[in-house]
């Protein structure tokens, strides 16, 4: 059982319906050349601003996440004349100089010399590890503080944020509320990474319809191709369509006819086979059953969840939140080698984010292995 899966397979793996749609599309046209656009990019387009809240109607196709990070980022320069950005420490944009430079995780931004200047970095809404101490609700401050650099620095260009992070960032319902007017009263353009977390993964067609906020700019991808095909986008307002006559663009395979009928079938997938409530009600038994095995084991320090965006957070102390990597890392072992596969994030927190396919029973078999690997990583921990 794949909890992993890179984030791409929200359809599962080898989707039926995705594999005809790609079949077709190689048949009837399998690339597009720069200079024409093609009827499943026209059509996915409309698709996604339809979906998509507020007016955020125009979309620009590429082949991966990282390229329409960087994309958004030389957008909110040709639209605000400003070159600042705010993101978070912790935070994953791609692998490519611009999106490490607003990345916030040393193993990609170090040893790599000068990065992107202006790139201000601040705590993300963790409240395990706040710097304000918060306690295990988040106080807000951290979102308070992002409305004081916007105004101390005063010519800040955007601010650039996942925004649910696999667990255990799922921040409180103001938090984008704030971060959004205070962008608004300090002219500062609001970049939301959804990368790995659109298309129903928390429940919800888009992350950010959970807080009723409409950033400038969307970046969706991963399971855009269905789990076959790269494919990403940047979804901007209406107002934001600036630059053509420049290139914002200008890759090989975006807007790729295959890929994007690839993404016309996973929509429909979602859409008709009821997957995003299928997200919301496995998400809400799965977190009901971690919460339960949270009072069972000792280890298991906070449990989050949103849809089908679930994490164990593994402490080797509940008090000081120690992080409990090691553990954690045995716990993964033990999982796989019963037919369990999942991520861990920030070397202590299991990543639970399996198909929005899933039925109930596969989820309880997951939990139950989860349930038998736990006590193993505790009782080696103390030898
Ligand atoms: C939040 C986030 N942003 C951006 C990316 C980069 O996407 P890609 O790997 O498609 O370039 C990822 C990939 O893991 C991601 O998780």
């Amino acid at each position: 059982m794949d909890f992993h899966g890179n984030s791409v397979h929200q359809v599962g793996f080898r989707n039926r319906r995705v594999i005809e749609a790609i079949v077709a599309q190689m048949e009837a046209l399998p690339f597009c050349t720069r200079r024409f656009t093609n009827l499943p990019a026209i059509k996915l387009a409309r698709k996604l601003a339809e979906l998509a809240p507020g007016d955020l109607n125009k979309v620009l196709f590429v082949p991966g996440g990282t390229e329409a990070i960087g994309m958004a980022l030389k957008l909110a320069r040709a639209a605000t004349g400003r070159f600042k950005t705010i993101s978070m420490w912790d935070s994953f944009h791609g692998a490519s100089l611009d999106a490490i430079s607003v990345g916030g995780e040393a193993i990609f931004r170090s040893g790599i010399g000068p990065l992107l200047s202006g790139t201000e970095h601040v705590p993300p809404p963790d409240p395990s590890h706040c710097p304000w101490s918060c306690g295990q609700e988040c106080t807000l401050q951290c979102a308070r503080y992002i409305e004081y650099i916007l105004e101390k620095e005063g010519d800040v260009g955007a601010v650039i944020a996942e925004t649910v992070r696999s667990t255990p960032y799922i921040p409180p319902p103001e938090y984008w509320q704030i971060i959004r007017s205070a962008c608004d009263r300090h002219g500062a353009l609001l970049i939301l990474d959804e990368i790995p977390n659109c298309l129903g993964r928390t429940g919800k067609m888009f992350a950010c319809q959970h807080y009723g906020v409409v950033p400038d700019m969307l970046v969706i991808g991963k399971g855009l191709g269905g789990g076959i095909f790269p494919l990403a986008a940047l979804i901007a307002r209406e107002g934001l369509d600036i630059m053509g006559d420049r290139a914002l663009g200008h890759y090989t395979h975006e807007k790729n006819p295959v890929a994007c009928a690839a993404g016309l079938a996973t929509i429909a997938c979602l859409e008709e086979e009821g997957l995003l409530d299928n997200a919301r009600r496995m998400g809400e038994h799965a977190l009901e059953r971690l919460k339960a095995l949270g009072e069972k084991h000792e280890i298991i320090g906070s449990v989050r969840g949103l849809g089908l965006l679930l994490g164990v957070e593994l402490v080797r102390d509940r008090k000081t939140r120690e992080r409990a990597v090691e553990e954690a890392e045995r716990v993964m072992y033990c999982a796989l080698a019963k037919g369990l596969s999942f991520k861990l994030t920030m070397g202590n927190v299991i990543q639970l984010t399996p198909p929005l396919t899933i039925s109930h029973d596969e989820m309880d078999a997951a939990l139950d292995i989860l349930d038998d690997c736990l006590p193993t990583c505790a009782t080696s921990s103390s030898s």
